[in-house]
């Protein structure tokens, strides 16, 4: 397999777990680049459900290697609850992960302040999963943040530890929350850097050599285009770069070693948080919670549904370079009758085909669509592309050419059984 980055072309949640699971049985490494636990990835293998926030999906599988990557930001004890987790669940986790020591660490009161800083919004809040991640990457760019190698080390982790807790505490306590106890913290974080400490490498180094052997590298990206901290709807994104080059910055892979850009979409458009999303159609969304699909993996939430947005979706394979294009959870349409294609926007009397920047400007704008019939039938069964109800094969094809990318997978159910590969 050429070394490929995977990137969710939508507002994340496009199925990315499943199919990176997939492309990984052809992979020899599997790189987490950015995000942190705020990412959930469902996988389900072997009638298990696998819910994955920081280790990336490709841990499922024997003999690959998988990378947390510079760019990621972890919360040790988080790591050490899913390490743990999967291996009660009869996973294998040990030679076959690397954590990179120049991640930085989420700490309790990148947490608090993300509450805090939620809460003083009020209405104009991002929805965020409450994880630290914001703040986290805040430290990490005002300099000021702690990393995996400061964490073993210590003694020296202890004293900027009480530095940070000290300065922390004055914003908390200025903003009416309850301090955090440096004991508390120190005791909890350095005892889950020891369980990480076999794990942790220059895992820049370790990559650059595998590239060396021609060794595959599958990049797994977290969240979507359009929660990307640059290219996304600012402000109500995340806080790292969820497009590809975030591969690069996050792993230290240049970006001439990358050979294909691999984009997720799902059959329709999903969102959870704050923020718009232009085709955001309440009776489609009722339809969808109702099958039990469409609630987040990380915090429960329903997520907000609309239509498939190939505005949005043009946009990201501009942003991204996308070659190839693996569409998800078509089965989700498989009783909706007639099915709507967002085809370009109005704002203000003018068609716009591209989102514009200003997330007011976005929020004003009205989809125009585009209708075709549904096909009414399962395609959960179906094998190969030929198995799909031609409505359901001229849909996807209709998505891929309005998109500008090659269609190579479609998946019509969570296993892994169930990916037509093209
Ligand atoms: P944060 O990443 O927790 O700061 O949240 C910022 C925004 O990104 C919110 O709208 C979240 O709902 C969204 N978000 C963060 N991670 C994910 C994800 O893995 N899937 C979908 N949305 C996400
Ligand atoms: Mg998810």
């Amino acid at each position: 397999m050429a070394n490929t980055i995977l990137v969710g072309a939508q507002w994340g949640d496009e199925g990315k777990g499943k199919i990176i699971d997939v492309l990984t049985a052809n992979a020899d490494i599997v790189v987490r680049s950015q995000g942190g636990n705020n990412a959930g990835h469902t996988v389900i293998h072997r009638g298990v459900k696998y819910i994955l926030h920081l280790i990336p999906s490709g841990i499922l599988r024997r003999r690959k290697v998988c990378v947390i990557g510079n760019g990621v930001v972890i919360d040790p004890v988080a790591l050490v609850r899913e390490i743990e987790g999967l291996q009660k669940m009869g996973i294998a986790v040990g030679k076959n992960l690397l954590i990179s020591d120049c991640a930085h660490l989420v700490l309790p009161y990148h947490r608090v302040l993300d509450e805090q800083r939620e809460l003083l919004k009020g209405h104009a809040k991002i929805g965020t999963t409450k994880r630290g991640i914001g703040p986290a990457y805040g430290d990490k760019a005002a300099r000021t943040g702690l990393r995996i190698s400061d964490l073993m080390q210590p003694a020296l982790f202890s004293k900027k530890l009480q530095a940070k807790i000290r300065e922390n505490n004055s914003i908390l306590q200025a903003l009416g929350a309850k301090p955090i106890n440096f004991c508390e913290v120190k005791e909890a974080y350095l005892a889950a850097g020891e369980k990480l400490r076999p794990f942790v490498a220059n895992t820049v180094v370790w990559l650059h050599r595998a590239l060396q052997r021609d060794r595959a590298i599958l990049f797994e990206g977290a969240q979507g285009t359009f929660l990307d901290i640059d290219h996304g709807t600012y402000p109500y994104v995340t806080s790292s770069n969820t497009t590809a080059g975030g591969a690069c910055t996050g792993s230290g892979v240049p970006p001439h070693r990358m050979d294909i850009v691999m984009g997720v979409v799902k059959a329709y458009t999903t969102r959870v948080g704050e923020g718009s999303l232009p085709t955001e159609d309440a009776t489609l969304a009722d339809m969808l919670h109702e099958m039990g699909r469409e609630f987040g993996a990380t915090t429960g939430r329903p997520r907000r549904c609309g239509w498939f947005d190939a505005v949005a979706a043009r946009y990201a394979t501009m942003i991204n370079g996308i070659d190839e294009l693996a569409v998800t959870n078509l089965d989700g349409l498989d009783s909706v009758d007639p099915i709507r294609v967002c085809v370009g926007y109005r704002l203000e009397g003018k068609r716009l085909d591209v989102p514009p920047s200003d997330a007011a400007q976005l929020e004003k704008c009205e989809a125009v669509y585009e209708e075709t019939p549904g096909w009414k039938t399962s395609t959960q069964a179906a094998k190969k592309f030929s198995d799909l109800p031609e409505a359901a094969q001229s849909y996807v094809q209709r998505l891929a050419e309005l998109t500008g990318a090659k269609l190579t997978i479609v998946s019509v159910g969570p296993t892994r059984g169930q990916t037509i590969v093209l």
